[in-house]
């Protein structure tokens, strides 16, 4: 196994990601929130700032209802919490995949109110002239194929994808027309092992897999995910801890501290000064 040591003093940023094609794996999580950007910053290369933030943190049913004003106030967040890691804002349904000059109006925004170094968006043949465009300009670009929950409600919902020959033709030629559109690493989510690493064979960025096993340059978690803090996650999350379980265990503690008037305690109350 090859060893990787993050350049220091400066983050990372689009071509140090391009660059580790076929290299030591590209370690990358979700950020919503600076306190949690500041825990993942070292370990990580990309922090990305998905719009999954909309269903992690705010409720939401599916990524459709997530605003860019919602995108850019936890990208500042991120932002400010991190300082090594790549910062990859998500770009919310509806605000790239029309023309090209709103796509690039509203990248641009998300670029100069966060101070992020790239935005992603879900990709295919329809949007790789709005990727062209925005590259072009000088925003980097992240795509993501596969499953691409911005499009459940036409696509059939949150399930793996390219199980078909079909389907499998498409996604390809999704992630052809990503990477030939000039975006720096591609995203690929929920599809079967075959595929994801036909991709990354085919392509000549790296490929970023989430429930697409360990044949992609890279991978990335849902955060919340992989730390247990969800009763329920996909088949495809290892959860390397149980922050539920802890949570449930420290609240329930607490309400029975407070009930029982154990808490506060004299270390944690103040004294009039004497005099
Ligand atoms: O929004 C998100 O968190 C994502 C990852 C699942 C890749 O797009």
């Amino acid at each position: 196994m090859s060893t990787y040591a993050k350049p220091t003093g400066r983050r990372l940023a689009a071509p140090d990601i391009t660059v580790r094609k076929g290299q030591v794996p590209v370690v990358c999580l979700t950020a919503y929130t600076a306190p949690m950007a500041e825990l993942l910053d070292a370990h990580c290369d990309l922090l990305l700032v998905g719009d999954s933030v909309g269903m992690v943190v705010h409720g939401l049913p599916n990524t459709v209802g997530v605003t860019l004003e919602m995108m850019i106030l936890h990208g500042q967040a991120v932002m400010r919490g991190s300082k090594a890691a790549m910062v990859v804002v998500d770009m919310p349904f509806g605000s790239y995949e029309g023309a090209p000059e709103l796509a690039y109006a509203n990248a641009a925004r998300v670029m100069k109110e966060t101070g992020a170094q790239a935005v992603k968006v879900e990709a295919g043949p329809t949007i790789a002239g709005n990727i062209e465009y925005l590259v072009n300009r000088g925003i980097p670009v992240m795509g993501h194929v596969g499953l691409r929950p911005q499009s459940v409600l036409v696509d059939g919902g949150f399930k793996a994808r390219g199980r078909t020959e079909d389907e499998r033709r498409r996604i390809l030629a999704d992630a052809h027309a990503t990477a030939d559109a000039g975006a720096f690493a591609v995203v690929v989510e929920g599809v079967a092992e075959r595929l994801a690493r036909e991709i990354t064979e085919a392509i000549a960025v790296p490929t970023i897999g989430i429930g697409a096993s360990a044949g992609c340059d890279g991978q990335i978690l849902v955060t919340d995910d992989m730390l247990g803090l969800f009763d329920w996650t996909p088949k495809f999350v290892r959860r390397y801890a149980d922050l539920r379980g802890e949570i449930t265990r420290a609240v329930g503690t607490y309400a029975e501290d407070v009930r029982a008037r154990r808490f506060p305690g004299p270390a944690e109350i103040y004294f009039a000064k004497a005099g």
